[in-house]
């Protein structure tokens, strides 16, 4: 039995469901009647069309935020410089931050966008029977592998291996394995490899050093551009070979780490930045009562209760669409808002926020008489 995954839901495990990400599509925007017309649908007639708008809204917008587009930017040029670089390890990209703050969605972003770049002018290569050399291949420009816990340096290789639909033989040394990967990367034409969620290779202190010599060898016999996504890299031993080493691991000398963070609130940029992503989330509400720019006007409560978290403020919006449908209110009020409790962190942050607002402000000391 064939089970169906939803290519927005889960992260793609093959270059088959790969694809399906690349080429997924959010659902179209449901056109809105007037109020009237709309109260005036049968209840079914009503009910699908309340459907199409929840799907809408639980799909919610993907903001390219400048973070997003400075990232994406450093990742082209890496990916300019390396193209026609002679053998041996390419500098690569890392992608460090704290949960949640999107480093998942803007690497795959990225490489669907950089895979749609190339069929766009190399549309031979994605026909289904495409011969280079005197072979025919499966063109796999973009591998993207996302880390499951304690993975090794063997399991890093079988990933690679099942993502690139490879038949292993049983008794397949983690060498054999590595090196017909090698061999199929090259084939395949692959020119960017994405790794998820690095943090979850064992680079523990005694392990760490082999998943450490295992990517170098893996990123300098492949001609491809990596990428590395995670969380609190600068300390562990992808950088540092083991936990109180404080010599730096090749790879730490071979890729460039970026920071990648929370919406700030101290600056009037952070400001303007933070209502833009809610502005661009609001437009693409399908309310009747909700006035474009209602939203972005709650920009700073939104700010308190999420922290400037991407992840908590898209979960916040998408509840709040729903409520509004639901409740038949249409439209999202700050009274609505404070009716939807998000994740746990959030909350408690918010609580937090709150109970430091309450406090009275500390008086001055009265100067000594
Ligand atoms: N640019 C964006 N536009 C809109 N929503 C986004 C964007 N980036 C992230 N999100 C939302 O935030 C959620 C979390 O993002 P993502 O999974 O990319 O974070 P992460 O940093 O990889 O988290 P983790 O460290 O847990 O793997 C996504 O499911 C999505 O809903
Ligand atoms: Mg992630």
């Amino acid at each position: 039995m064939s089970t169906f995954r939803h290519p927005g839901l889960a992260e793609p495990r093959t270059k088959e469901e790969w694809r399906r990400y690349r080429d997924s599509r959010p659902p179209t925007r449901p056109a809105m009647p007037s109020y009237q017309q709309y109260r005036k649908l049968s209840e079914e007639d009503r009910e699908d069309f309340d459907e199409d708008r929840d799907a809408f809204h639980s799909a919610l917008v993907l903001v390219d935020t400048a973070q997003v587009k400075r990232l994406h930017y450093l990742m082209k040029r890496r990916m300019k410089a390396n193209a026609r670089r002679a053998a041996g390890g390419r500098a690569g990209i890392v992608l460090d931050g704290p949960p949640t703050v999107g480093k998942s969605t803007l690497a795959k972003l990225f490489g669907a966008r950089h895979e749609n770049r190339l069929r766009r002018r190399h549309p031979e290569r994605f026909a289904d029977h495409y011969e280079t050399g005197g072979m025919l291949i499966d063109y796999t420009p973009v591998v993207y592998l996302s880390i499951p816990a304690r993975a090794t340096p063997k399991d890093l290789s079988v990933l690679l291996a099942d993502y690139l639909g490879m038949v292993l033989r049983g008794k397949a040394t983690q060498t054999d394995i590595t090196n017909q990967v090698l061999t199929v990367l090259a084939d395949v034409g692959t020119e960017l490899v994405i790794i998820d969620d690095v943090h979850f290779l064992d680079l523990s202190a005694r392990e760490g050093r082999v998943v450490n010599d295992h990517l170098k060898y893996i990123a300098n016999e492949t001609a491809a551009t990596f990428v590395y996504t995670g969380v609190e890299l600068k300390k562990s031993g992808l950088f540092l070979e083991g936990q109180t080493s404080s010599r730096a691991t090749q790879t730490s000398g071979r890729n460039t780490r970026h920071a990648v963070t929370k919406f700030g609130c101290r600056t009037e940029a952070d400001k303007t930045e933070w209502a833009m992503t809610v502005k661009a989330l609001e437009e693409g509400l399908v309310l009747f009562r909700h006035k474009p720019g209602q939203l972005v006007k709650q920009s700073p409560y939104l700010y308190d209760r999420t922290g400037g978290s991407i992840c908590a403020l898209t979960d916040l919006i998408r509840e709040s669409a729903v409520e509004a449908v639901m409740s038949e209110e249409e439209a999202i009020t700050r009274k609505l808002m404070d009716r939807i409790e998000i994740s746990e962190y959030a909350e408690a942050t918010y609580r937090e926020v709150l109970k430091q607002r309450r406090k009275p402000a500390a008086r001055p000391k009265k100067a000594a008489s």
